[in-house]
């Protein structure tokens, strides 16, 4: 097996060619341009203003969540900071990727917030306190010491959040928040393609330890902001609303980037790295049949919303 150290070294070319690769793809854009400015009005408190009311805005609730839990998300990023700096170091080409990724991902909450106050869209104090509960709560990475482990998680964790962004502006019904949000995704993709890059150089540095790897991150995945406070609750609404579930999870998640990786089909594994890919199957299988079943379910429950809207008339 290639030690930490091994790793970083060998990684690094890999590092900088996708910095530069990152770089040419990356367009400059600015927060401030995507803010509906004129609608803004003054809160309530030191400036006597308005206070803030829950028809300010016509965003549907279930959308209202998932815009906070994005948010949230993104508010946590000292402590990602934190974990990608000390496994990944801040040196080299590793540490232009850990500083350039940091000051792409604080854009995503500057703008977020911006637009959420400014178009009155959840309320400023309890999103407020949110923030400070949930960054207080910080973020720990499940592999601190799992070179391997981390790279997988946030290959997948970028295009979870990628679809989570997309799908969030779609259940605005504001082409605003919509245009913000398809831009904060577009971000989320390339920090995507970065890390899928990434591992699969470690794959062909160290398949066995790859395929191991992918397969404990996909079993024990969880989103990164799932310590929010309420978040079981807010992620059912989130998938019952079609935002993010678990169907789009394995399918539009964790499938594309298996495939990139090509992980059912790679040879050269000893039986530590089958045993690995034998797991990856089983659970990606199991994960089909809950998801379908989920499905099943939200459907019932559609239906028989409908009926009852139809019985009040
Ligand atoms: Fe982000
Ligand atoms: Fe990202």
């Amino acid at each position: 097996m290639v030690d930490q150290t091994a790793l970083l070294i060998e990684l690094e070319p890999v590092v900088a060619a996708n910095l530069d690769r990152h770089l040419s793809l990356a367009k400059e854009w600015f927060p401030h341009e995507y803010v509906p400015w004129s609608e803004g009005r003054t809160f309530d408190g030191l400036l006597n203003g308005e206070p803030w009311l829950e028809t300010d805005s016509p965003i549907p609730d279930v959308a209202r969540t998932a815009l906070i839990v994005n948010l949230l998300t993104e508010d946590n990023l000292p402590s990602y900071h934190h974990e990608i700096a000390t496994l990944f170091g801040r040196d080299g080409a590793w540490g232009n990727w850990v500083h350039r990724w940091t000051a792409e991902e604080g854009r995503h909450g500057i703008a977020l917030r911006d637009y959420l106050t400014v178009t009155r869209a959840v309320d400023p104090i309890a999103l407020e306190r949110a923030r400070m509960t949930h960054m207080q709560a910080g973020y720990a990475n499940d592999h601190p010491d799992e070179m391997m482990h981390s790279i997988a998680y946030v290959a997948f964790q970028e295009l979870a959040t990628r679809i989570s962004h997309r799908n969030t502006g779609k259940a605005t019904g504001d082409p605003i928040a919509e245009q913000l949000l398809a831009r904060v995704a577009a971000d989320e993709n390339l920090h995507m393609v970065f890390y899928r890059n990434l591992l699969a150089a470690a794959f062909d540095l160290d398949p066995d330890h790859a395929m191991r790897a992918v397969a404990d991150v996909v079993a024990g995945f969880q989103m990164p902001g799932a310590n929010i406070e309420g978040f079981q609750r807010k992620a059912l609404s989130i998938a019952l609303a079609g935002i993010y579930d678990l169907r789009q999870h394995r399918d539009e998640v964790l499938q594309p980037v298996l495939r990139q990786w090509d992980v059912f089909n790679r040879t050269g594994l000893t039986a530590d790295g089958e045993k690995a890919r034998d797991e990856l199957a089983v659970h990606m299988d199991n994960l089909d049949d809950q998801a379908s079943r989920f499905e099943e379910k939200r459907e019932a429950r559609r239906q028989r919303l409908n009926r009852q809207e139809e019985v009040r008339g």
